[in-house]
């Protein structure tokens, strides 16, 4: 702009004036650039060294030793969920119960009925989201009403989730970890527990279950080229193959492992930014990759030395397999309860919706009453959890005990440098 309304007015008159201006703006542009780039990558590369060093330390042994108390102002702050909750066609009601069983002031959530949902379905989910009283009031609740088309099985899965991290991360300045959940999970334990679980942990760790033994993957997934029709066509259709197939990768090495994670702000906000190319290479390269939500984030994170020893390889979730592992796990029914407990995990898949075992996991679990919420410790008015009281208040139970145990263990295969993308 600045040189447009220069050249035009200035042209002819004072020529040499103006080569000589511009060659100065020219060096002295380069000189600011140059410096804030020196500056700027001395500044992330020195702060990224002094994350990985801390980075395998809960924070309450990193940095406070006398901690029982809290009452000091040194105990660690409670943190923040943002919630991705996605489902089809007829998920309505599934996903409605999942996020009441799921709701906590403090968290952020984004609810997505994928495009193949029809549209009322759609729009009664943001009448329900509006019209409740609760929702608007505390305003961490958003709908995507832009549907994305989300193809089983294809990239598009992977966007959809990349598309609600960019949206949590824009909207909410706020949050530390993002869990990636459909309409047929359920929580297992209280969003106290959750939350006072991991206000123990250090913010930058991520739980990723994840392998490079790729086993029958590596001839049946890594090698065969697919493309996903739901990248550019309006109407669903399956993904198809084309040949000749691919080699195996040698610029770097593919992971694989748990589609459901939880994941921290910090690699979030690598994967989305892009300021190093490999998640954007790495999006290019699953785009073809069948099943690509089992290994994007898998290979990101095992491929970047910052977030390499961030990883914790579980996905916090219990889902029921078969051995060997089919396309789809079983459907979970009360015969799964004991499993499902001693599992410690955060979360459950998958359900059917209205099944009696949801209502075994809200009464036993959650004490969670029909359509309320699951109570907590932010509860108040009447009836219980109309209203929100202290938000910072946690009524951690049994639940919490459940998965302290199982996040211990993960760290102790951290320490003994076990279990971390291998
Ligand atoms: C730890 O707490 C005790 C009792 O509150 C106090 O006397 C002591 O000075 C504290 N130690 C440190 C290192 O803060
Ligand atoms: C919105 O709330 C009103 C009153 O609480 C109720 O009558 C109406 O059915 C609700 N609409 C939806 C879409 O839930
Ligand atoms: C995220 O959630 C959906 C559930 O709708 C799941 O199918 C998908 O594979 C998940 N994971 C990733 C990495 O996108
Ligand atoms: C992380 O990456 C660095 C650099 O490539 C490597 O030396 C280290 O072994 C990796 N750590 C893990 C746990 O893979
Ligand atoms: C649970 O297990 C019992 C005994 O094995 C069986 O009879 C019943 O059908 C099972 N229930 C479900 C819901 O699978």
């Amino acid at each position: 702009m600045v040189f447009g309304v220069y050249s035009i007015y200035k042209m002819g008159a004072v020529n040499m004036e103006k080569k000589w201006l511009y060659s100065l703006v020219c060096s002295s542009l380069l000189c600011v650039f140059l410096l804030a780039t020196t500056f700027n990558l001395g500044l992330v590369s020195s702060l990224r060294s002094i994350d990985t060093i801390f980075s395998l330390f809960p924070t309450h042994m990193a940095m406070n030793q006398n901690a029982t108390s809290g009452s000091d102002g040194l105990a660690p702050p409670i943190p923040r969920f943002a919630y991705l909750v996605s489902g089809s066609k007829g998920d309505l009601d599934k996903l409605w119960r999942t996020l009441h069983a799921l709701y906590h002031p403090r968290n952020q959530y984004v609810l997505h009925l994928d495009l193949e949902s029809p549209v009322e379905e759609r729009l009664q989910l943001e009448s329900r989201v509006r019209n409740d009283t609760l929702f608007s009031k505390v305003g961490n609740v958003r709908v995507i009403t832009k549907a994305n088309m989300v193809t089983y099985r294809g990239p598009t899965m992977v966007a959809n989730t990349l598309h609600a991290c960019a949206i949590l991360l824009k909207e909410s300045k706020e949050w530390d970890w993002f869990i990636n959940l459909s309409a047929s999970d359920y929580p297992l334990v209280t969003q106290d527990d959750l939350l006072s679980t991991f206000t123990n942990l250090k913010r930058d760790l991520n739980f990723i279950e994840h392998t490079s033994q790729l086993g029958w993957k590596a001839d049946k997934r890594a090698m065969p080229l697919m493309v996903d029709p739901g990248l550019y066509m309006t109407k669903k259709s399956d993904i198809f193959w084309v040949t000749p197939k691919r080699e195996l990768p040698s610029a770097f090495k593919l992971f694989t492992g748990s589609a459901w994670m939880i994941l921290s702000r910090s690699f979030v906000e690598y994967c989305i930014w892009g300021w190093d190319n490999l998640p954007r290479i790495m999006l290019m390269y699953y785009t073809n990759f069948v099943s690509s939500p089992e290994g994007y984030f898998q290979t990101v994170i095992c491929n970047t030395p910052e977030f390499n020893n961030t990883v914790l390889n579980h996905d916090m979730h219990y889902i029921s397999w078969d051995t060997p592992p089919k396309q789809h796990p079983h459907t979970l029914t009360v015969n799964d309860t004991k499993n499902m407990i001693d599992s410690g995990a955060a979360f459950g898949r998958k359900f059917k919706g209205g099944s009696p075992v949801l209502d075994k996991i809200d009464k036993e679990l959650l004490g969670r009453k029909k359509r309320g919420f699951t109570p907590g410790g932010w509860c108040s008015g009447k009836p219980k959890c109309s209203e929100v009281g202290n938000p910072d208040k946690l009524k951690p139970g049994p639940g919490a005990q459940r998965l302290q145990l199982l996040v211990d263990k993960l760290l102790d295969d951290v320490k003994q440098g076990q279990n971390q993308c291998i």
